[in-house]
């Protein structure tokens, strides 16, 4: 039963007091909110009497008109407090208790007679706070020239970082003290959209972690028709400014009241563990718009897909066609080439792989026309989304694949041509629609159509939501890779299943690829807002096994592509590798066909950003429990308690586990299985290799089952 309690604590009128203090439900947080002499909003955060955030400026440059920063008066404050438990429509978790304290602001602006509203929430995991502009006689439309919210950091804290590009979140990151952040020293090579603006800019979620070993998670959330927010350090004084994506003349948003701005998020613990727990970002969003979600599915899927970023293996080109038009050319007197994926022979045989091992889904890239000159022009008419190649028979491969309970993925990559795509998508959708596709994934290569804008900005954050409210009404799961990355919107539209927005395996495939920690910082970052497409599950690690001279490779164990399927969260899981790679290897392939995607209860065991991540998860409605645990380029021992097992059942635990001379680089694919029994009392040690991790599926013993296994 859902609870709702909404207690008015306290109301005062205009300038009665001038600074409010407001507490966490747990009392670890205080919040203190104080206008200055010159009337200028203020906030300071502290946890168990730490001070974690001095006292920070809130407000507003506006353009053409008198700016948001100071000359307020306090009209009124409300607190109140809500405590609700909800069910994800899929989630890491069954429940999720949204429990906060709230102090709301109402702020009189006397040289304009505006008013601007600050709603703060604190959590027992951290704070949240949006500003509110109602509909009102003096404040219709404006412009936003500069966000000035500050986050005053209580001093030099070492930061996880990645440059605030605003076309793309692609890169690796880099692990500084906040006064040696230096974004011109990035390299974006393999990044297909990239630009630093200022050497001190970094993206959100920007993970820190304090001296006094405090871990601090700056973001946001309920990212809606307003720029992404990315954080300008002060490296004399660390105190940090939001600063949003401008569009092509420089303005960063379009406001027209009544607007909210989302949501500014500081999520603090002494436990790093507590960071990749919090629901405060999915509590902070708005239920669930959608009705219908029977049609929303967690699923595994297969794809043709990583044949085309590996060397010498498949391609999205049906011909050899440089320079095409779309309207001029005649597909069917194209030679086609040997490679090209999408071909009818090719995608049966990845139906029947999923078929037979499980999956539900097959994603299939190169299907339609003008692949041969999709990328690098600024193109206009690039893809219609709708004409198949004359080697992809969409409505036999659609039958076929149903016929063995299996659908195909739509692939809709727009090249960044997003006024091509707009103009299309009714009649890309109808095409959805005629062959019974019920998931697509979206793509963004490239520089934006409208010529100008960016990826992160207004424009582009509206088009994404668009596209996910226009997939839901019509009862489609939403993929959408080169995006702005997650802020949580999934709580409102569940068919929006992940993201990519940042660097993915692929680039693995064909560039220098993701170091051993990359895995281990995703989650306290990217992760934040939400499930990331990171298509895990490559067995052949190395590129020369596709070309003797390729250097490239995947910098981790086999054993730990298996562990990322728990580690890094996601309701859509690609078993990404080739299903030749994963027929030399079907015991190991076992774990990936057994994994779940969707989750009771999940537990994080051991974490540290950069060095390694263990988590448990139950499967939904099931008794099954699913372990991962990942380290970066360094060996070590995960401690893995199970006390979160049902104490009256004997588990046999699977473990798929680096052999002892594995390493990433040097023996990456090496592993050993074994089956043992445990109880609830199992405390596992399990060494994972350099690079490397251990994965355990745990499942109930049936009567005689244990029988010849050794008792852990
Ligand atoms: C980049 C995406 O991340 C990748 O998954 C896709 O295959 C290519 N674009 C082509 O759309
Ligand atoms: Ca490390």
């Amino acid at each position: 039963m859902k609870k709702l309690i909404a207690v008015i604590i306290m109301l005062s009128t205009l300038q009665l007091s001038r600074s409010e203090t407001l507490q966490s439900p747990d009392k670890n947080f205080t919040m203190d909110f104080t206008l200055s002499d010159k009337g200028e909003p203020y906030y300071s955060l502290s946890y168990k009497n730490i001070e974690t955030i001095k006292p920070s400026k809130l407000g507003f440059q506006l353009k053409k008109t008198t700016s948001l920063l100071n000359g307020f008066v306090l009209k009124t404050s409300t607190a109140s407090s809500f405590d609700q438990t909800w069910k994800p429509v899929w989630g890491e978790v069954k429940e999720i208790r949204n429990n906060y304290n709230e102090l709301l602001v109402e702020l009189f602006h006397t040289e304009t007679s505006r008013t601007m509203k600050i709603r703060f929430r604190l959590f027992n995991d951290g704070l949240g706070f949006r500003y509110e502009f109602d509909k009102q006689p003096n404040l219709g439309y404006f412009q936003v020239h500069d966000e000035c919210t500050e986050f005053a950091l209580s001093g030099n804290h070492k930061a996880f970082w990645i440059p605030g590009d605003y076309d793309t979140n692609e890169y690796t990151y880099t692990t500084t003290q906040l006064s040696e952040v230096d974004a011109s020293k990035v390299d974006g090579t393999g990044i297909g959209t990239h630009g630093f603006f200022a050497k001190n800019a970094v993206q959100s979620p920007l993970m820190l972690k304090a001296d006094n070993s405090l871990y601090i998670n700056i973001f946001e959330a309920a990212l809606i028709n307003y720029p992404a927010m990315q954080l300008l350090i002060n490296q004399k004084d660390f105190v940090l400014t939001s600063s949003l994506i401008p569009d092509a003349i420089g303005t960063k948003a379009y406001m027209q009241t009544p607007q909210n701005t989302p949501w500014r998020t500081i999520i603090v613990s002494d436990k790093a563990t507590d960071i990749l727990a919090s629901k405060t970002i999915l509590n902070l969003n708005e239920p669930s718009k959608i009705e219908n979600t029977d049609y929303i599915k967690p699923q595994k899927i297969i794809g043709v897909w990583w044949g085309m970023h590996v060397p010498n293996t498949m391609s999205w080109d049906y011909a050899h066609a440089p320079n095409i038009k779309l309207k001029d050319t005649d597909w069917n007197a194209l030679t086609p080439l040997p490679q090209h994926g999408a071909s009818n022979k090719n995608v049966r045989r990845y139906i029947d792989f999923a078929s037979e091992h499980g999956f539900k889904g097959v994603l299939v890239e190169g299907w339609n026309v003008g692949w041969e000159d999709w990328a690098g022009n600024w193109k206009e008419e690039v893809f219609d989304f709708v004409t198949p190649y004359p080697d992809f028979d969409i409505k036999a491969l659609n039958e076929y694949a149903h016929s063995k309970g299996v659908k195909l993925i739509m692939h809709h990559e727009t090249s960044s041509s997003v006024t091509n795509y707009e103009r299309r998508i009714d009649a890309a959708i109808d095409v959805m629609k005629k062959y019974d596709y019920d998931a697509v994934k979206t793509g963004y290569v490239g520089w934006i159509i409208p010529r100008g804008e960016h990826h992160d900005g207004q424009w582009m954050v509206n088009h994404y939501v668009r596209i996910a409210e226009k997939m839901a009404a019509n009862n489609i799961m939403l993929d959408s890779h080169e995006s702005v990355r997650p802020t949580g919107l999934h709580r409102t539209y569940p068919n929006w299943m992940a993201c990519e927005a940042a660097r993915g395996n692929e680039f693995n495939a064909w560039s220098t690829g993701n170091p051993p920690e990359h895995e281990t910082i995703l989650p306290f970052t990217r992760l934040m807002g939400g499930p990331m497409d990171y298509t895990p599950g490559i067995f052949e690690i190395k590129m020369s096994y596709y070309d003797p001279k390729n250097t490239n490779q995947v910098h981790t164990t086999l054993v730990k592509q298996l562990a990322l399927y728990i580690t890094m969260y996601s309701p859509l899981q690609m078993a990404a590798d080739l299903p030749e790679n994963y027929a030399k290897h079907l015991d190991a392939f076992q774990f990936i066909k057994d994994v779940a995607v969707d989750w009771d209860d999940t537990h994080y065991l051991e974490a540290e950003p950069g060095d390694y991540i263990t988590v448990a998860r139950k499967e939904k409605n099931s008794d099954n429990w699913f372990i991962g645990a990942i380290t970066d380029e360094n060996a070590r021992t995960a401690t893995i308690p199970l006390d979160y097992l049902d104490e009256k059942t004997t588990y046999i635990a699977t473990i798929y586990a680096d052999a002892p001379t594995a390493h990433w680089q040097t023996n990456p694919m090496i592993y050993n299985i074994n089956r043992i029994v445990v109880t609830n009392k199992t405390v596992l040690n399990q060494k994972l290799a350099a690079s490397g991790g251990v994965a355990i599926s745990l499942k109930k013993a049936t009567k005689g089952e244990t029988k010849g296994l050794k008792k852990y």
